[in-house]
């Protein structure tokens, strides 16, 4: 097919060739950041007389048609076009003819490009730090309502100590904030216009930089052309946010799985987020909370193929960084679909706590308050650890619970046991002692459910 840059050779390329090389299936994606970011460079070239006023408004005013008839659904994207840039130009050229060829006066593809993808990143990080807030506050919600439901807390998946449903969900609640500032944090660095870098080395026009990342939003210019058309470190930050992002979201996936089952049954999963089984009558599976930790790998994947993909290349621009857009696209796009299943996910979640009570009950989880209660009482620590081993093992022994051993056999092992003891380990007493900040106790859970709200209020 003939090209555009068709000159020093004669353009003729192989079929083969000119579907390898396209890039038009994905990045049509991006038109309307590319025809957003063209208006604003025929503005500038107009404004620094590099072409006249009436050439500037002529090429303003059919990019926007161009860019109405494609959300219009009346011009469908060119599959044989190189990419969405050539497309574009294409389009303007068979519109307005030369003057259409005046676009690309101070510009290249390789400027164009990565002011395209910074201006889409950019907007759908504004979008994810959106959905991430709505799962932040269906958590709240559930901890609001939890935030006396006594659970047992857990290390390596053993029973450990007594801690609130809302307690745990807020742990997620925290490494969502994080997801989020990091996200914002990015920003900042999306936030720089290359447009005006050209090929690599600048432009002997008298072109205005500013001018041109002003209107489009942007708060700085990339102050290294050379760096400006090579960066793509801010489709890494984003990627690995995303990696982290979905990290968090599929390690929560993971505890509702868990949850959900039988052998747990601490929540039930809204029928809406469950699927059946077509041979097991009696299933109900929780096929969201297993794809978005399923997604997962496939988002790190994405990470490591971008990082892969830029770690040889030598500067400037090479045609291995068009590869960089399928990776984006695929994991933003992966983290949005998550995201939006999450959410209501967990809004419909209901928390059963008699079950999660049962399971508190067992698995000896007040045995550290009952080695504190010794300490209190003045026994160093290690003994009174040894002593609460020894009564956990009689209790296993007798199949019973340290709820329900008798006095007496307390007392056979030390005689600072009293009756108070009963109420020392009595759960509801180990979460609501737990005073300290961050800690389990109720009003510590408070704590926390007024800080993710003040977060989410934009107070903090
Ligand atoms: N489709 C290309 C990409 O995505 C656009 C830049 C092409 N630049 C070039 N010099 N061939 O990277």
């Amino acid at each position: 097919m003939a090209k555009m840059w068709a000159g020093r050779t004669a353009g003729d390329t192989d079929q083969i060739e000119d579907d390898f090389n396209s890039s038009i299936s994905f990045d049509s994606k991006m038109y309307r950041q590319d025809i957003t970011g063209s208006m604003a460079h025929a503005a500038m070239l107009g404004a620094k007389g590099i072409i006249s006023d009436a050439e500037a408004s002529l090429l303003i005013e059919s990019l926007a048609g161009i860019l109405d008839d494609i959300e219009n659904g009346k011009l469908p994207f060119d599959m044989g076009a190189e990419d969405i840039h050539m497309f574009v130009e294409q389009e303007l050229i068979a519109r307005i003819g030369d003057v259409g060829k005046k676009l690309h006066t101070a510009r290249s593809r390789n400027d164009q490009v990565a002011l395209d993808l910074r201006m889409f990143l950019r907007d759908e990080s504004d979008l994810l730090v959106e959905e991430i807030k709505d799962v932040l506050s269906a958590l709240l919600e559930q901890a609001k309502q939890n935030r006396a439901t006594i659970m047992p807390g857990y290390t390596h998946l053993q029973r450990a100590q007594p801690i609130t449903f809302g307690h745990h969900l807020l742990a997620y609640a925290m490494m969502l904030i994080r997801d989020i500032e990091r996200f914002g944090d990015t920003r900042k660095r999306i936030n720089c216009s290359p447009i005006g870098c050209c090929a690599l080395a600048g432009t002997t026009y008298d072109t205005d930089r500013r001018f041109e990342a002003e209107r489009l939003g942007f708060d700085r210019i990339s102050l290294n052309s050379i760096d400006g058309v090579s960066d793509r470190d801010f489709c890494v930050e984003v990627l690995s946010n995303c990696a982290m992002l979905m990290m968090h979201l599929s390690r929560l996936s993971e505890e509702l799985i868990l949850w959900a089952s039988w052998e747990f049954k601490f929540v039930e999963l809204s029928d809406a987020y469950t699927t059946g089984s077509s041979i097991m009558p009696q299933k109900k599976n929780p096929d969201m909370a297993e794809l978005i930790r399923g997604k997962t790998g496939r988002v790190y994947g994405d990470l490591m193929a971008l990082l892969t993909t830029l770690k040889g290349l030598p500067l400037a621009y090479n045609k291995d960084m068009q590869e960089d857009k399928e990776s984006v696209f695929d994991a933003v796009e992966t983290v949005h679909n998550c995201l939006k299943v999450m959410a209501p996910m967990l809004r419909t979640m209901r928390a059963l706590p008699d079950r999660m009570k049962k399971a508190a009950q067992g698995g000896f989880i007040n045995a550290t308050d009952l080695a504190d209660y010794l300490v209190k009482k003045g026994m160093p620590f290690r003994s009174a650890y040894k002593i609460s081993g020894q009564l956990v093992a009689e209790c296993i022994a007798k199949n019973t619970v340290l709820d329900e051993l008798p006095l007496e056999i307390y007392r056979s092992y030390s005689e600072l046991f009293d009756a108070d003891l009963y109420h020392e380990i009595a759960l509801e007493t180990c979460v609501e002692k737990r005073i300290s900040e961050g800690g389990t106790s109720v009003q510590s859970v408070d704590r926390q459910i007024a800080y993710v709200d003040a977060f989410l209020n934009g107070e903090v």
